[in-house]
């Protein structure tokens, strides 16, 4: 419509000027379909990633990690946040919800300008505190469904040898026991009153995360068999 008219307008006016390029589909006016989004929270080391690839595999789903991105930003020489970042994943902190929300509506967004009909999304390891979720509300309210949030249940010593393990070849600065301390206490005081709060909406779907991958991903499947 708008570029039939400016089209017109060239012709009036007997020169071309650019077109005015169309908005993005998740927050402009030609957004078609709204995203569908399961939250993935848990321990550190409790096995989201992993369950997020199986996921992706047989569901189609896309799988936005919220510790990822930070970690692609932390690593762009042109970023402006990249210390702050490091800083905070260090010491297994939260970074400021205005920067992890404006990386994973990057993402979705460019997911759904690609394919329109890609709408579902994993987005693991967010809400991960209080102010994760004022963000998410703030900026999300209306222009995405949260389905329900898929829980990965496993206790500190399990999360913290499973990432101890992923430490030998990770290369992540925070999988070492000093940042793991941090990060289990950050989980334990700031995600897991996320999740009882999700939980009191009847949105947790609670996976019992110790045991192995091929088990746990039975107790996958068992719920987006049924979920969709
Ligand atoms: P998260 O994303 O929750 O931090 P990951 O999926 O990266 O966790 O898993 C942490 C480490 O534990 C990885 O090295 C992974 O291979 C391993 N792992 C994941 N799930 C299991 C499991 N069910 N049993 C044993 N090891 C696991
Ligand atoms: O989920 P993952 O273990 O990859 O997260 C690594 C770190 O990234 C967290 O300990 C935290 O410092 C940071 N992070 C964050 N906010 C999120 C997710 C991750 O600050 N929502
Ligand atoms: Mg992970």
């Amino acid at each position: 419509m708008r570029s039939r008219y400016c089209r017109q307008l060239q012709r009036a006016l007997g020169f071309r000027f650019p077109l005015p390029t169309r908005r993005p589909l998740l927050f402009g006016p030609h957004r078609l379909m709204k995203p569908l989004v399961v939250f993935v929270l848990g321990g550190p080391g409790a096995g989201k990633g992993t369950q997020c690839t199986r996921i992706v595999e047989k569901y189609g789903y896309t799988h936005l990690s919220a510790g990822e991105l930070l970690r692609d930003e932390r690593r762009n020489p042109d970023s402006q946040y990249g210390e702050l970042i490091e800083k905070c994943i260090r010491e297994g902190k939260i970074v400021p919800v205005e920067i992890t929300i404006s990386l994973l509506k990057r993402e979705m967004d460019q997911a759904m300008t690609a394919n329109v009909q890609k709408n579902k999304f994993l987005i693991d390891g967010f809400p991960r505190n209080q102010d994760n979720l004022q963000g998410w509300n703030k900026t999300m309210d209306g222009k995405a469904d949260v389905s329900f949030v898929l829980f990965f249940d496993c206790n500190n010593e399990i999360c913290t040898e499973r990432c101890l393990e992923r430490g030998k070849s990770s290369g992540r600065t925070d999988d070492n026991r000093e940042s793991l301390e941090k990060r289990i206490q950050t989980y334990l005081e700031s995600t897991k009153p996320i999740i009882d709060l999700y939980e009191e909406m009847g949105k947790v779907r609670k996976i019992d995360a110790s045991k192995s991958v091929d088990e746990v991903f039975d107790a996958v499947v068992k719920i987006f068999d049924k979920e969709g």
